[in-house]
């Protein structure tokens, strides 16, 4: 099965993606900037999550409604630029469970050291959706969906706001069964594994650090 890319056009989505470019911007706006854009593709990445119906009463009559259950969603964040989708996603989903894996790029190699993980029980029976704003070489993706893939969700997405198209196409080669959620596709990586034009360093943006 070849991985979907769910390319995110919404206009909301692609004016915020805008603004978070800007490199004057303050860490203030960009980290709210990317809280807004969380909600709007939460929306899109749950678009077919499973309802079931319940009995609920309205002040007219008895009638058979559908929920979902928050409670089987399980929010990946890889620490630690991911952990600036949560809050937003929490927002629309707030019964969601919430895992990390902490993973750095070895600065040379540009290859992913795993430092933790941390996942809720029962992952077999959740739908995990992993959070990166990133998807630059790929490399820590596919080492976040191999450490996933073992504890056997019931199924995986991958939400990003900006992809290098090596790194997508890094991505699908590992994982083809797991589709991508992402805002826009930048034109490349430059000779340090930053996506251009890219919005440079996600975490020092969102963190400050920088
Ligand atoms: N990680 C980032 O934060 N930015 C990039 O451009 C690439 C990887």
């Amino acid at each position: 099965m070849t991985s979907a890319v769910h390319h995110i056009t919404h206009p909301l989505v692609q004016h915020k993606l805008t603004l978070m470019r800007q490199k004057d911007r303050s860490t203030n706006s960009f980290r709210r900037l990317l809280n807004e854009i969380s909600m709007l593709m939460a929306y899109e990445v749950t678009r077919d999550m499973p309802t079931q119906l319940i009995e609920i009463e309205t002040p007219l009559e008895t009638m058979q409604a559908p929920v979902i259950d928050g409670k089987k969603t399980v929010f990946v964040s890889i620490m630690r630029a991911g952990a600036g989708f949560l809050d937003g996603m929490l927002n629309v989903v707030p019964g969601a469970r919430i895992g990390h894996v902490g993973l750095y790029r070895d600065p040379k190699t540009l290859v992913a050291v795993e430092y933790y993980f941390k996942m809720p029980a029962d992952m077999h029976e959740r739908d995990a959706i992993l959070l990166d704003p990133m998807l630059a070489t790929g490399n820590s993706a596919v080492a976040a969906v191999d450490r996933l893939k073992e504890t056997r969700p019931r199924s995986i997405r991958f939400v990003c706001l900006l992809a290098a198209p090596e790194g997508l196409q890094h991505f699908h080669d590992q994982h083809p069964d797991v589709p991508v959620y992402v805002a826009a596709v930048d034109r490349q990586l430059n000779e340090h594994g930053y996506i251009v034009p890219g919005l440079g360093d996600a975490g020092d943006r969102i963190f400050g650090t920088k």
